[in-house]
């Protein structure tokens, strides 16, 4: 049994340990981690998985910029379940949780770098053939999620961390219940 409730300051230091289990120390290096360098991850979309008193699972969205910069969208990442908690559909219920509430807050579009295998089950595609680009990653890992159906055929471009249009300026309401 497991519960998703929205990730409090106080989470850090467990997610940080469940994050170095799932996927080791050197996840660090990677090309996504400098898009979550110098911004929050965005309010109101941190989710943990509990267990008891035990925090099992973890999900985080970051604000993106594509092309001209006019479209919501968010990188998702990481998503990580505690090594002995796998499989039993706690990354399901994050990402599920987590796409409900990015489209209550107005985002159009959620990108990732990860295993095709696995996401495309939660919709996601490879995000290359649109013209998405993330620097410095492999372009085969990048996956494209629409959370609006035909967001994909106005929008390509590099992405850019940070976001240069906020959601909230169209669902202010929206940010301020979701924030905690
Ligand atoms: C990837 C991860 C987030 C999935 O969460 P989870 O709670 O274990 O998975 P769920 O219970 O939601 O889904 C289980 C399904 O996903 C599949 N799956 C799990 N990890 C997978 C992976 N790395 N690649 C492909 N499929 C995967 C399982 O085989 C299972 O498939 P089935 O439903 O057809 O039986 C979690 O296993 C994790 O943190 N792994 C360590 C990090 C990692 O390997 N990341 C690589 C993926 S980007």
């Amino acid at each position: 049994m497991f519960m998703i409730l929205p990730e409090r300051p106080n989470d850090e230091a467990a997610i940080e340990t469940l994050l170095d289990n799932a996927f080791g120390p050197e996840r660090h290096n990677k090309a996504s981690y400098a898009f979550r360098q110098n911004c929050p991850a965005v309010a109101g979309l941190s989710f943990v998985a509990r267990s008891g008193d035990k925090l099992v699972g973890t999900i985080r969205f970051w604000p993106l910029t594509i092309g001209d910069g006019l479209t919501p969208a968010l990188l998702l990442g990481p998503l990580g379940v505690a090594p002995e908690r796998q499989n039993y559909g706690i990354g399901r219920g994050l990402i599920r949780r987590g796409h409900l509430m990015a489209e209550e807050l107005g985002y159009k579009l959620v990108l990732l770098v990860g295993e095709e295998k696995y996401y495309s089950r939660f919709g996601y595609e490879p995000a290359h053939p649109y013209g998405l680009v993330m620097p410095g990653e492999e372009p085969a890992r990048l996956m494209v999620h629409e959370l609006e159906g035909g967001t994909l055929q106005r929008v390509s471009g590099e992405l850019q961390a940070g976001d240069s249009l906020r959601p909230g300026v169209l669902k202010g309401d929206v940010i301020r219940q979701a924030s905690y």
